[in-house]
């Protein structure tokens, strides 16, 4: 082969109970010889947790490891140093990733420095990265930011708090693991705001400008499974078939936005979670009713088509007046789930909206939104959400 051959392998999804027990082989399969573990502390504790169970496959398959459980929520970029000290100081060679998006972001983040220079503040942006991360492979636990199968790496400069994304194919995990027995015990508010995440990560590519027939049915399965399952895994957690198809949903989202892209939604979420350390379901579901609203003029016909797979009756409508119907079944859904309608429920202060616009309009999410906004209108969009009651 050729020396310094640089490739982007194929990643491996598996899904479905009891795929954990799997870990271990493939980690011998890819020459894993001492992966680092990046995790938060909750799930390190976690009797019989995720991180007990790939733990136990690994050591099965003889394979040794390392440990980083210092994780927060919106990881920062003090978290991926840390990693990456204890990655050096153990010689590790791969990194396995346990727990939700902000486990995989980190871990993906740690990659990211590890082979593309110390300052990952420099490399926010779109396809910036000139190596590849090392072996990383990806133990799902919520449904969820689908951040075990994207492309996606979002941290928070706890300096500046600013949440910026390094969009990359060379972040996508060699192989994610998704096993819906690991999540049964995820509380119920948890369960709403990831849920809301995945929700919204299959609405945001259906009328992005990057979308195409693929994508579209991706996200059109996974509207109907959210629909179909959402509400019922907040009410019962342990509600196996609807944990089963919120990861589905999840995993078909991921899949969409990945080669689809997402948008404002998600570009002015990260501000919010940027500024005010909040939920980044919480802060996508807020937006979500506002955001398309302000988007239904663009591809009003597509609006109507969301209505109809959300199970809105649109018989004798008109495309507007079915759209509008599109939008109202997401407010139902936000308040089905309890999730607060106004981002005065996160700390949101209307000082900080004409900075958050302009970051929103810089994030890698925004181009593909299917309305072209200005600033001001952005801040009228993050008005309207603290007005919102
Ligand atoms: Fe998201």
């Amino acid at each position: 082969m050729k020396e310094n051959f640089d490739f982007l392998m194929p990643s491996v999804n598996f899904f479905g109970k009891g795929v954990i027990k799997k870990i271990g082989a493939r980690a011998k399969m890819l020459k894993m010889s001492k992966p680092l573990i990046v995790t938060d502390k909750f799930l390190r504790k976690m009797p019989n947790g995720p991180v007990e169970q790939t733990l136990a496959s690994l050591k099965s398959a003889g394979v040794d490891y390392a440990i980083y459980d210092g994780v927060e929520p919106n990881p920062k970029v003090r978290n991926i140093q840390e990693a990456k000290k204890i990655y050096l100081d153990n010689s590790c060679d791969s990194i396995i990733t346990v727990g939700g998006g902000s486990s995989h972001d980190a871990g993906k983040g740690t990659g990211i420095i590890l082979t593309n220079g110390d300052d990952i503040t420099k490399l926010a942006g779109i396809e910036t990265l000139d190596n590849p991360l090392p072996p990383l492979m990806a133990v799902n636990t919520t449904a969820g930011t689908a951040s075990e199968l994207t492309r996606h790496c979002v941290i928070t400069n706890e300096q500046t708090k600013l949440k910026f994304v390094v969009v990359s194919w060379r972040n996508v995990p060699l192989v994610s693991f998704n096993d819906p027995m690991l999540m049964l015990d995820v509380p119920a508010g948890l369960t709403a705001s990831t849920g809301m995440d995945t929700f919204v990560q299959a609405i945001e590519p259906y009328v992005s400008t990057n979308r195409n027939e693929i994508t579209d049915g991706q996200c059109i399965q996974a509207i109907k499974l959210v629909e179909e399952s959402l509400r019922e895994v907040v009410a019962n957690g342990h509600n196996i078939e609807a944990r089963t198809k919120m990861v589905e949903a999840e995993m078909l989202g991921g899949m969409a936005f990945n080669n689809a892209d997402l948008g404002y939604v998600h570009a002015m979420a990260h501000q919010l979670g940027g500024q005010y350390d909040a939920p980044h379901g919480v802060c996508c579901a807020i937006l979500l009713p506002i955001v398309e609203q302000y988007n239904l003029i663009a591809c009003p016909e597509r609006f109507a088509q969301l209505a109809e797979v959300m199970g809105e009756d649109t018989t004798g409508l008109s495309t507007r007046d079915a759209a509008e119907l599109s939008i109202k079944a997401m407010r139902q859904m936000c308040d089905d789930v309890n999730i607060p309608r106004s981002i005065k429920a996160i700390g949101a202060k209307p000082e900080d909206f004409e900075l958050m616009a302009e970051n929103a309009l810089k994030d890698g999410n925004a181009p593909s939104n299917p309305r072209k906004g200005t600033k001001k209108e952005l801040v009228q969009l993050f008005q309207a959400a603290y007005d919102a009651e």
